[in-house]
């Protein structure tokens, strides 16, 4: 980069140059221009490894050089460590910068608003507080090796069902409360290289083109100052995206790409001054970035890094039940079952794929912890298609007879499980609920492990007496859980979402998902919001988890400042039992007298802290005014109701152990007024006040919280495809299913899939989510932007050839 501020760099920039700037030149690299010697700088994937694929500026998923395969989000956020997330992320950053990466794509910090979000895997948390604690360690530990972050998905990308056009309607106040906190403190706090800007649209705007998102959300009121990157395929139109503050379209399309920007410019239909600010932006971004990916100080320490991520899986790993199984006694005889054992599934499927630099099986590891003649293998079922035959359940149940303990690995296979699709229930395989029943038959001493991005029902929870969750938890997950299941480590873990028993006592499971629009009329009551709230019964709370030692709490105290701004939480924590271990102490905050409605308890603090047997530790959490306030769409702003607030303590949110109460001054400010789309006749509506599943979440409330009525959510009719259709909304058509075929097979060849990847059987699902915005990346630029409007014309006219009923006019995915 030259010896020039960026400022004056810009000043010797001609217009197409500038232009030039605001698109990729390729998949991943941003465009140089010589004659200036400005670099390019390369962003790359991803949240919990580094994925680089060998043909350079391919979209391989498979073909990548190896990099450590970390924990991945949902695991990291089981931790509860921000101090180890940041080490993480400084691993992670030095493995970037060994491969030329000067932005790395993530972390990913939207909310898990439904269980059955296919890419929640890549997320932390269900709770904003932690979710974005946990994203700002990763900012940081990224950022400190001089690599760029980049926070995704801006924001209120929940679903992955029609991902690339949907509509979602969120209330005011669940937006700023919930999806935006899960970003802010991370950008006000962490300041992330580049912010992306999701697929979706949020409130009738696609978030690329959103000047209210991104210009005074994200800019004006959290004063951002890097670079808004579109989410690969997001920003249709860089004149519309530029002024609404997308800076940078990725990926490239072309230099001819350029051209009706120009033109735009030339007509005066697109003013110069947008395209200045973003183009000065990313000349910033390039200047900041680009010696740290080319000239790393030391190469990674792989082996180091290996390690690093086998602490971090124990970490994440939530010992779920346990009555006294665990940890497996010294000389135990174990049968190991279930294909898992030896062929773990480890991380998740899609963009965040990468090729680990090595892979420890807990069928290894447990050998060498154990010793081999301890540990009997059997499969239990098959890998890939998840049937167990009847020889298979036999071998296991004469393995588990002749054991001391049986530990059975089970959880979801890839198919179940990834990007671009959402689940439609929580169920696992059958054959593994069946494997478990069989093998519990035989021997009352059996252990589950689990192996999943995300929640699932697990029926025989009752009978099995201990359970441990390990989430995907990276290249080391075997390792780790071996070192976890004979107590060599501790089971560091605590849930961050909750387990329902059923998909179907999920708020979420009830309302319409599609075809145009999402509406979260759950509003406020996501995840252990609306279970507490209700009060009914869950599997595992969020929160929970148990720890092989045990503690007591004492000296609790709740003092609040001179000026009533900052409460602190004290308490001192002992280990009381014979081992090291740790707690996570958690504070929720419930609001006594509220005049609007509040979910029955919010988590608004945290600390994690680890201890040898009988060492004592005192800890202060601090809650500053925000953690008592709401948003008031009336007053635009936070505001604090002067009143009383239960401070509540707890290990779960259903396991509180302490509680007091303070009194705080509200904000000075005139009588705080109440949001208008609570004031009808009765109040506000009653769903919010206590939400039940009895009532549901009425459309008609929804609106009348809103404000306004909904937009309409009827499936575009055949000949009325828009460029926000997705192309599994065409299928009631010919041309549509001739579409739909062809882009699954272009898809396998796209990113490169070998021959019988479990991708296979998901891609038909992954690419019906296509919409014709996502032609141009999809095609790598074969079909540019009037070829996709083209192709769309073509479409509507001939949807009236081959007609056929949708197969379904929204449904909730697969
Ligand atoms: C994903 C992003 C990812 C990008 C590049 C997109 O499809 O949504 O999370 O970073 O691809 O692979």
């Amino acid at each position: 980069m030259p010896d020039t501020t960026p400022a004056d760099l810009l000043a010797q920039l001609t217009a197409a140059e500038r232009v030039s700037l605001t698109a990729g030149a390729d998949a991943w690299s941003t465009r140089p221009i010589a004659r200036l010697g400005i670099p390019a700088i390369r962003l790359g994937d991803g949240p919990h490894g580094v994925r680089k694929p060998h043909d350079g500026s391919g979209m391989s998923m498979f073909d990548s050089h190896p990099a450590t395969c970390f924990p991945t989000a949902a695991a990291l956020g089981s931790s509860w460590d921000p101090v180890l997330v940041r080490q993480v992320g400084e691993a992670l950053g030095r493995e970037a910068a060994g491969h030329g990466i000067a932005v790395l794509l993530g972390p990913g910090v939207n909310l898990k608003r439904t269980p059955v979000g296919g890419r929640n895997f890549e997320y932390f948390s269900e709770d904003p507080h932690l979710s974005s604690r946990m994203g700002g360690a990763w900012v940081g530990g990224v950022q400190s090796t001089g690599i760029g972050a980049s926070l995704k998905h801006f924001a209120a990308n929940n679903t992955e069902q029609r991902r690339y056009g949907v509509n979602a309607i969120v209330d005011e106040r669940a937006l700023r409360e919930l999806y935006l906190a899960s970003f802010e403190s991370v950008v006000i706090d962490e300041h992330p290289a580049t912010v992306m800007a999701a697929y979706n649209q949020l409130n009738g705007s696609h978030c690329t083109e959103s000047a209210w998102l991104l210009q005074e959300v994200l800019r004006r009121e959290w004063g951002f100052e890097g670079v808004v990157v579109s989410d690969w395929g997001a920003a249709w139109d860089r004149t519309v995206s530029i002024p609404a503050g997308n800076d940078l379209a990725m990926p490239g399309l072309g230099a001819r790409d350029d051209d009706y920007v120009l033109d735009a410019l030339r007509s005066g239909a697109m003013a110069p001054d947008a395209l200045d600010a973003s183009a000065a932006r990313i000349l910033a971004l390039v200047s900041r970035h680009a010696g740290a990916a080319v000239d790393p100080v030391d190469p990674p320490d792989l082996d180091a890094h290996h390690r690093l991520a086998r602490r971090a899986s124990a970490a994440g790993t939530v010992l779920l039940k346990n009555e006294g199984t665990l940890p497996l006694p010294a000389g135990s005889r174990v049968a190991l079952i279930g294909a898992f054992a030896a062929d773990p599934r480890f991380q998740g499927a899609g963009s965040s794929h990468v090729v680990p630099t090595r892979v420890d099986t807990l069928l290894t590891s447990l050998g060498d912890a154990l010793g081999v003649d301890s540990v009997v293998y059997a499969p239990g079922y098959d890998r890939t298609h998840s049937v167990s035959t009847r020889t298979q359940i036999a071998e296991a149940q004469d393995a588990a007879r002749s054991a001391d303990v049986a530990v059975v690995v089970i959880g979801l296979p890839e198919v179940f499980e990834t990007e671009g699709v959402d689940r439609d229930h929580l169920r696992l395989p059958e054959s593994h609920n069946r494997l478990v029943e069989a093998v519990l038959s035989v021997n009352p001493a059996t252990v589950v492990v689990l192996q999943n991005g995300s929640p699932v029902e697990l029926p025989w929870r009752n009978e099995v007496p201990a359970i441990v969750e390990g989430y995907l938890g990276g290249q080391a997950s075997g390792s780790a859980m071996a070192d976890v299941l004979v107590g060599a480590a501790e089971p560091g873990g605590r849930l961050a979402e909750t387990f329902p028993v059923a998909y179907s006592d999920h708020p979420v499971s009830l309302l319409p998902n599609g075809p145009v629009t999402v509406e979260y009329r759950e509003s406020l009551y996501v995840g252990y919001r609306y279970f507490d709230s209700v009060g009914s019964d869950v599997a595992f709370p969020f929160g929970h988890g148990l720890s092989y030692t045990s503690f007591a709490w004492s000296d609790v105290a709740v003092s609040t400042d001179a000026d009533g701004d900052v409460v602190t939480v004290q308490l001192t924590v002992t280990n009381t039992g014979d081992r090291a271990g740790s707690e996570v102490v958690q504070v929720y905050v419930h609001d006594v007298e509220s005049s609007i409605f509040r979910p029955e308890q919010e988590l608004r603090g945290f600390e994690k802290v680890s201890l040898e047997p009988g060492a004592a530790s005192r800890l202060s959490i601090r809650l500053d005014r925000r953690a008592f306030s709401f948003w008031s769409p009336t007053a635009r702003g936070w505001v604090l109701e002067p009143g009383r607030f239960e401070i509540r303590v707890g290990r779960s949110s259903r396991d509180i152990h302490w509680r007091g109460t303070v009194e705080l001054g509200g904000d000075g400010a005139p009588e705080p007024t109440r949001p208008t789309a609570l004031e009808g006749s009765t109040g506000e509506p009653i769903a919010y006040r206590s939400p039940s599943r009895e009532l549901g979440f009425s459309a008609a409330d929804f609106e009348h919280l809103l404000g306004h009525p909904s937009p309409p959510n009827i499936p575009a009719r055949p000949g009325h495809y828009t460029l926000d259709t997705a192309v599994r909304d065409m299928q009631g058509t010919a041309a549509g299913r001739v579409l739909h075929r062809y882009l699954a097979r272009q898809a396998l060849k796209t990113i490169g899939a070998p021959d019988g990847a479990p991708v296979d059987a998901v891609a038909g699902d992954v690419v019906a989510q296509l919409t014709f915005r996502m032609f141009p990346t999809v095609s790598e630029a074969t079909v540019g932007r009037r070829g996709a409007l083209r192709l769309l014309a073509l479409v509507n006219r001939l949807s009236g050839i081959g007609r056929r009923r949708p197969r379904d006019g929204g449904g909730t995915g697969r």
